[in-house]
């Protein structure tokens, strides 16, 4: 229905009707950008290095589990909070590779991804008036995360080169209205390995405030140059205070099939599997039975995923910095973040649009990682979960570029 010019509810007005009947909530964040620049990827038929899914086929072993599950017939829902092989190939593979004991019976939910996962533990323990520390540069569904769940995030920057944190300046975004802090290591976009030291410093604040550490795991097996992944839950002391989030989408190559899990303490997992149970009800039941076949890989297959990894972040880097960019060297995770001054642009949107438009490379621009756009106006990201063709393609087109 189209409003006449001279209508009474024309224009401003018009605007704000139709923002009333809207969520104020969802008007506070935009659409993903990361998962736009694989929109606009398509569209100019570029490289697409923004979005972190992998070009190359997932183990063929897990793909025929999830054939065989979908023919012995497990096409109905899975028990809510995850299908009892899946939370106990979870459960025994925390304890193989981390040391931590947990039941899966009272302490382990099942959700779409690890992205429902945690935005149901956010849902699960925060109250109005909550607030939540993250570390900035920050992968950017945890911005939306704090805006839905209700928490005021509170920002701590990571700074480069080595992307390191002022302990004081983090001591002092703890208070008494804090509920967590998010930990995400390996670290997307800054491929960070928090050191176990720092963990445990982080650890003497979530003990000391009574705060949870929501941490986010999901490249765990992505570690390069002798770097280590430690779970914060492997920590004295962090056993009660931790949430883990993973899942199956970066290890097993499979990032459509959406299966994550949250691992916390019974109570909190009470209340995490009331949240996803009304958010989803559960994650797809046939590929909760692959995953538990997926989950006792022998580790041989994880030595050989880290290894073919550094092989394609050398290959990056080496791409990288013939082309004119300054690298932060990742030691974990799949992502390079650069610097782009010497290209003369006025930002990294424009200069990111330009790679896509003129050059033929997707890239997510770093503004999309900050609070403060500002921040990041000197920054892109790279991914390289990509086949060796696909990097190559990549470093045909970058030869086109040229600092200014
Ligand atoms: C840090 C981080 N957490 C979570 C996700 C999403 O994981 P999932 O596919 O399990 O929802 C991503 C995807 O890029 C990520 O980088």
């Amino acid at each position: 229905m189209s409003v006449p010019e001279s209508s009474p509810i024309s224009g401003p007005r018009m605007a704000a009707a139709a923002r009333r009947l809207l969520s104020a909530k969802a008007e506070r964040f935009t659409e993903s950008v990361i998962r736009e620049m694989t929109r606009m990827a398509m569209k100019h038929g570029a490289v697409n290095l923004a979005q972190g899914f992998p070009d190359f086929a997932a183990p063929e072993e897990i793909k025929e589990a999830a054939r065989k599950a979908i023919t012995a017939d497990i096409n109905q829902y899975a028990i809510t909070w995850g299908a009892k092989p899946l939370r106990d190939a979870i459960a025994a593979k925390f304890e193989r590779t981390q040391g931590v004991r947990v039941d899966p019976e009272r302490e382990i939910t099942v959700c779409c991804g690890s992205t429902e996962a945690m935005m149901s533990a956010m849902m699960a323990v925060i109250n109005p008036g909550d607030e939540v520390v993250i570390f900035e540069p920050f992968y950017e569904n945890y911005g939306p995360d704090a805006i839905l769940s209700g928490a005021a995030p509170r920002f701590v920057p990571l700074r480069p080169p080595d992307w390191s944190f002022d302990r004081d300046e983090l001591s002092r975004a703890f208070g008494p209205n804090t509920k967590a802090i998010i930990v995400n290591t390996p670290n997307n976009p800054t491929g960070k390995v928090f050191s176990r030291e720092e963990l445990g410093f982080i650890r003497d604040l979530c003990v000391r405030w009574n705060v949870f550490a929501i941490t986010d795991e999901i490249y765990e097996h992505m570690t390069y140059d002798g770097a280590r992944h430690v779970s914060m839950a492997s920590l004295d002391g962090m056993r009660e205070l931790t949430i883990t989030i993973n899942g199956m989408s970066k290890t097993y190559a499979v990032t459509g099939w959406r299966v994550g899990w949250a691992i916390a303490p019974p109570a909190a997992t009470d209340s995490i599997r009331k949240v996803h149970d009304f958010l989803t009800v559960g994650a797809a039941a046939p590929l909760q039975h692959a995953g538990a076949l997926a989950l006792a890989l022998p580790e041989a297959y994880y030595a050989k995923l880290a290894s073919d990894y550094l092989v394609r972040r050398d290959k990056m880097l080496g791409i990288l910095t013939k082309a004119g960019f300054s690298c932060f060297k990742p030691s974990g995770a799949y992502y390079i973040m650069t610097d782009i001054s010497r290209f003369g642009f006025a930002n990294d949107v424009e200069f990111a649009r330009y790679l896509v438009e003129k050059i033929g490379i997707a890239v997510v621009p770093g503004s999309s990682f900050y609070n403060d756009p500002a921040s990041g106006a000197r920054q892109v990201r790279f991914t390289f979960c990509k086949k060796d063709s696909t990097l190559s393609a990549a470093a045909e087109r970058l030869a086109r570029l040229r600092p200014a």
